[in-house]
């Protein structure tokens, strides 16, 4: 059978909290050609704790690899045009692991992560005025357990292995792109440890001024620099894979690559990526992360029953269409911004007689949807430039209610793209366009139309035909609106 011709191909790995995936696109039309995802096991060995296995996740990136590869052979597309590969990952869940055997040192501790609680709060009370914002000047961060500098600390601190190898010059840290792009480079036998500006913003240790680490921030937490990854830039080749043999060429944190993606080259343009947690980030330099997301959805199933699939989500709330005055606060690791209050945990409230699953169901997603408005808020009073319409994209956008209601709460319209693989295909946009590879424009004007499916606010600002009580006194009460 006769090949078909495409010219260039560009892949991602897309690393994620709970999923791996491995997707091949055309560069010259941006169509995704194939894909293959895997889920990630997450361990909970003590409340709070969150981990996972970086072997595991090492293994699952060559498992899509393969699948992927294997479905394009068989649509007859030559996978030997795949000119560069590039990286895009869950951010700051940190790894530590020994460089002459290759061997993690610990599982990986995952960025939704509480131990470290009680060193944050001591790091905090040291600070003048108790202040969390003490670091932010260098880092644009406040302290919080959601970076890994004090996850590097914690693994530092508590377990053997890591100190001994940090001890003997044998540790190596990184975040999940450090470790992917390590092993499959050569691992040890002269693996690249490296990892790029985005990633690097998120530990904690990195001056966003400078670009680079920055040596107080690193006294400030005691981590000796030798053992952090080189910093390069998001779109440049790193190495060659040993397997498959490709160009190694960028990783990007993956809201980072998620705006790329999104195409949101101008100032002021903005997305939501609601993955496991959501993620809000605007062309301004100002950013917000909401801890759970997509992961109120997998504890209703997993934890409460009362769903068995993702997708019943949705029919079981439209089946109400109001949470009937049932409030849900999804704070299971403390709330992240504009709060930033490790100790707050969830809750679920209003309950009357009348409440059943379906209400439960409705207000856990008018959760997602207060949290990013809460987000949005902080950040046109910030820039003192209100957004227009807010572009969207990961799992939870395939929720058609969920975008209905995130557009009646925030009062401005939201678009999301058709191709869902927003994350990927700023990686692979990156790769492409990397100096060496050249087969990606990132140029606004070269970039072809996105089709896209726009969400209308449905509400007026006087609350007519409003959602819920709670939304109506949102709107009405809201600087935005
Ligand atoms: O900050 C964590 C974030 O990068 C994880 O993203 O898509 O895996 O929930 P996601």
């Amino acid at each position: 059978s006769s090949r078909v011709m495409l010219g260039p191909l560009v892949a991602a790995i897309d690393q994620g909290t709970s999923s791996t995936r491995f997707l091949v696109f055309n560069a010259k039309t941006a169509e995704l050609l194939s894909h293959h995802q895997v889920e990630i096991n997450q361990s909970f060995p003590k409340e709070g704790w969150v981990e996972e296995d970086p072997k595991e996740i090492l293994q699952s990136v060559y498992e899509c690899m393969e699948r992927t590869c294997e479905k394009l052979t068989q649509l007859n597309i030559d996978i030997s045009n795949i000119k560069a590969i590039g990286v895009t990952n869950q951010r700051e869940t940190t790894l530590v692991w020994d460089k002459e055997t290759g061997e993690p040192l610990y599982n990986a501790i995952v960025w939704l992560d509480l131990r470290t609680q009680s060193t944050v709060e001591r790091l905090i009370n040291k600070t003048p005025g108790r202040n969390k914002n003490h670091l932010k000047h260098k880092t644009g961060l406040p302290i919080s357990t959601y970076f890994s500098a004090v996850k590097l600390r914690w693994l530092m601190d508590n377990v053997d292995e890591v100190a001994e190898a940090v001890l003997t010059h044998r540790a190596m840290f990184g975040t999940v792109d450090s470790w992917l792009i390590w092993c499959l480079t050569g691992g040890k036998s002269g693996g690249v440890h490296c990892t790029d500006v985005t990633n690097a913003s998120r530990t904690m240790l990195f001056n966003i001024h400078t670009l680079d680490w920055d040596p107080e921030l690193c006294k400030y937490f005691d981590i000796p620099m030798e053992i952090l990854p080189k910093v390069r830039s998001s779109s440049e080749i790193y190495g060659l894979m040993v397997s498959p043999h490709c160009l190694c060429v960028n990783c990007l944190g993956d809201q980072s690559a998620a705006l790329v993606g999104q195409m949101c080259f101008q100032e002021g343009q903005a997305k939501n990526t609601y993955g496991t947690g959501c993620f809000l980030l605007r062309n301004t330099g100002a950013k917000g992360s909401v801890a759970i997301a997509g992961a109120v959805v997998r504890w209703l199933k997993d934890n409460l029953g009362i769903i068995q699939t993702s997708t019943e989500l949705e029919k079981l709330a439209a089946s109400v269409g109001t949470s009937y005055g049932c409030y849900f606060v999804p704070a299971f690791s403390g709330l992240y911004a504009p709060y930033w209050e490790p100790s707050a945990r969830g809750i679920i409230c209003g309950l009357t007689q009348f409440t059943n699953k379906s209400h439960l169901a409705f207000a856990a997603l008018e959760a997602v949807c207060f949290q990013t408005r809460e987000i949005l808020d902080a950040m046109n009073q910030d820039s003192g430039i209100p957004l227009t319409q807010l572009q969207v994209d990961g799992g939870m956008t395939s929720n058609r209610l969920l975008m209905q209601l995130q557009a009646d709460i925030l009062c401005i319209p939201v678009v999301k793209p058709s191709m869902p693989e927003t994350t990927a295909l700023g990686a692979a946009m990156a790769a492409g366009a990397a100096e060496g590879v050249s087969v990606w424009s990132l140029r606004p004007e070269d970039l072809s139309e996105v089709t896209s499916e726009k969400f209308e606010p449905q509400i007026n600002p006087e609350g007519k035909g409003h959602v819920t009580p709670y939304t109506t006194w949102r709107c009405v009460g809201s600087l935005s609106c």
